[in-house]
């Protein structure tokens, strides 16, 4: 029978595209402080700065291409027989990009589909009105002084992300794929975020087969029976090489 695959990604995937990660040197949260760009509260108190934290991000997209471990994921969602479910803590656009070179995943990614891509923490290329809750496809820098396209009202509208004291998007489907797959595999991503970091314990309680790749151990190596260290355009290709010879 075809087994079931959820895929976990997080910073370190795209870290080799050029886009940096949260927390290792260099990271995003040794140059701005959550407190200031990433809660609700920032955004309350000071709008414009989180724009600019975020319109800098949706920038730096623009340069980035997916790498060598993205284009693998594509391959192996292709070829897959089972459910297949890419989960990302990314906000960026670099599996979508990957996949789309890769037609028979693009198809696939539909409610129905066997494949689906969810962006837990939001997409940095979506705008959402926090009066309406409208979400619009955004590729341009967003300000205060953008109407929201639906209701017209200034002022409300944000990037569609999830900010710190918010809650993940998708969760009732991340959970019921996370019960009901036989692999689960983390990439490029530190565990220190919740929910995320505790989906190695529902799909290893659930029977899942659990593999970590990522360039070191994460906080939660521990829970996974089976860890692979190193830059993610190596160890992800190698990985799917070998599921690709069971699928
Ligand atoms: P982190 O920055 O916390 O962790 C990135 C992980 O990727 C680290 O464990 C690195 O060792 C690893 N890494 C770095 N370069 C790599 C490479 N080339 N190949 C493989 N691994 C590499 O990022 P996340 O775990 O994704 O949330 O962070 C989780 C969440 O925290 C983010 O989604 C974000 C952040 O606050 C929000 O903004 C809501």
């Amino acid at each position: 029978m075809a087994k079931n695959l959820v895929v976990l990604t997080g910073a370190g995937i795209s870290a080799e595209s050029g886009l940096a990660t949260f927390r290792g040197n260099g990271g995003l949260w040794h140059q701005h402080r959550v407190e200031d760009v990433a809660t609700p509260e920032a955004f309350a108190r000071n709008p414009e700065l989180v724009h600019t934290f975020y319109n800098m991000r949706r920038q730096q997209l623009k340069e980035a291409h997916p790498n060598a471990a993205h284009h693998a994921l594509a391959r192996l969602a292709a070829a897959w027989r089972g459910d297949f479910l890419l989960v990302t803590q990314n906000v960026d656009d670099l599996h979508e990009r990957a996949l789309a070179s890769c037609p028979p995943c693009a198809e696939e990614n539909k409610p129905e589909g066997r494949f689906r891509l969810l962006h837990m923490h939001g997409e940095l290329k979506k705008a959402r009105c926090g009066a309406c809750e409208e979400v619009f496809a955004w590729e341009e820098n967003l300000s205060t002084a953008h109407l929201c396209p639906a209701c017209r009202l200034a002022g409300h509208m944000r990037p569609h992300i999830v900010w710190f004291g918010e809650m993940p998007l998708e969760m009732a489907r991340i959970y019921a794929a996370l019960r009901a797959c036989d692999v689960f595999v983390s990439i490029g991503t530190s565990g220190n975020v919740y929910p995320a970091a505790g989906f190695v314990h529902e799909a290893s309680g659930h029977g899942a087969h659990c593999v970590e790749l990522n360039m070191e151990r994460s906080l939660g190596a521990s829970l996974f029976h089976e860890g692979r260290y190193g830059a993610a355009t190596q160890r992800v290709p190698e990985w799917v090489e070998e599921m690709l010879r069971v699928a």
